[in-house]
């Protein structure tokens, strides 16, 4: 299938962190790209968004002043639901509620066009349960992308149990063709695959901290100058391949039975909740984020992920 000349029209619903980002990538390889959101303030605050992510860039070098004005002219802002009714495809990134998911779907996927694609950029919703409300449920499945999705590679497509086998061809092709590195996932499994990885890490993260096994600040530097090293590069698989079959066989018969099996939300994690300590978001989460700490945080995070996407490139 010729992507450029079957896909013409992306709608983009929802302008926020992931919808503004959304937008830059398909803008960046050509596409017409139209972002939709039901507030004013959400279609102003993606634009400010797109401005910011388009600065860092250039300043990373990641793409140059024309190029980045090039890809802002391939982008317009709507709220008008009857944009969808000529799109091709669609990526929902609205509100993470089931409720809103439904009522905005069942709108959505009627007036579209039968031939289109749509996907949800969902981070945990059942795929089959949001499809409940689309009309032409074969067309619908999960496209699931990590934060900051202009600068991680990474695409998981998820399956509904009436997913066709092209409407998932067709979604991977679009991810090639924008130079992400797209996983399929066959089963509408809860956390698809990323973050039950994540989940099954954070288990233990906590584990080591409330056992007073080492501190919050030293588990984050084991990930970021050990293991995060590592898997840059390569999968716990190719870990073990390069490890040897031996040693992981050897040393998982006594290790697996020592991991933490709990199946609780983390004592560590349900006390900054209940203090509204929401991370860099509130100011405060493991870490202080007061004043313009939370601005320098995220400014450094994206630029520090620019450098390992241009480096492994
Ligand atoms: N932020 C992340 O790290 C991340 C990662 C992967 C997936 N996701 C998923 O992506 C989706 C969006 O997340 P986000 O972080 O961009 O949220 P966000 O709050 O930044 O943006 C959501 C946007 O949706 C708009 N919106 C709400 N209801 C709408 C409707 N009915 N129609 C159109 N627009 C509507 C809001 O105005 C807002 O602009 C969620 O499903 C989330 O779970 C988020």
């Amino acid at each position: 299938m010729d992507i450029k000349t079957n896909i013409k029209k992306i709608v983009i619903a929802g302008a926020g962190v992931m919808g503004a980002s959304f937008a830059q990538i398909f803008a960046q390889y050509g596409f017409n790209v139209l972002l939709y959101d039901i507030f004013e303030e959400s279609i102003a605050k993606g634009k400010k968004l797109i401005s910011m992510n388009q600065q860092n860039a250039i300043e990373e070098g990641m793409i140059s002043h024309d190029e980045s004005q090039k890809l802002l002219s391939n982008i317009s802002f709507t709220m008008d639901i009857e944009s969808f009714r000529d799109a091709d495809f669609v990526i929902e990134a609205i509100a993470e509620k089931i409720e809103i998911k439904h009522e905005f779907w069942k709108q959505v996927s009627e007036i579209a066009p039968e031939e289109a694609i749509l996907t949800t950029n969902t981070s945990g919703l059942s795929i089959n349960k949001i499809a409940e409300a689309v009309h032409k449920q074969e067309r619908f499945c999960g496209m699931h992308w990590v934060n900051p999705p202009h600068i991680v590679p990474l695409v998981e497509i998820i399956s509904g149990d009436k997913t066709t086998e092209e409407t998932l061809e067709i979604v991977k092709e679009l991810a090639l063709y924008i130079e992400r590195n797209p996983v399929m996932v066959k089963k509408d499994i809860d956390g698809f695959i990323l973050n039950r990885l994540q989940y099954a890490l954070l288990r233990e993260a906590f584990y080591i901290v409330e056992n007073g096994v080492a501190s919050v600040e030293d588990v984050d530097d084991v990930m970021k100058y050990g293991l995060g090293r590592r898997y840059a590069c390569i999968g716990p698989f190719e870990t073990i391949d390069f490890g040897g079959i031996d040693i992981f066989f050897n040393v998982g018969s006594y290790m697996f039975r020592e991991l933490s099996n709990s199946t609780e939300v983390s004592k560590l994690l349900k006390d900054l909740y209940e203090d509204g300590a929401y991370g860099v978001k509130t100011g405060k989460g493991f870490y202080d984020y007061s004043g313009d700490k939370a601005k320098k945080a995220i400014e450094k995070r994206d630029k520090d992920f620019m450098k390992v996407a241009k480096s492994l490139s």
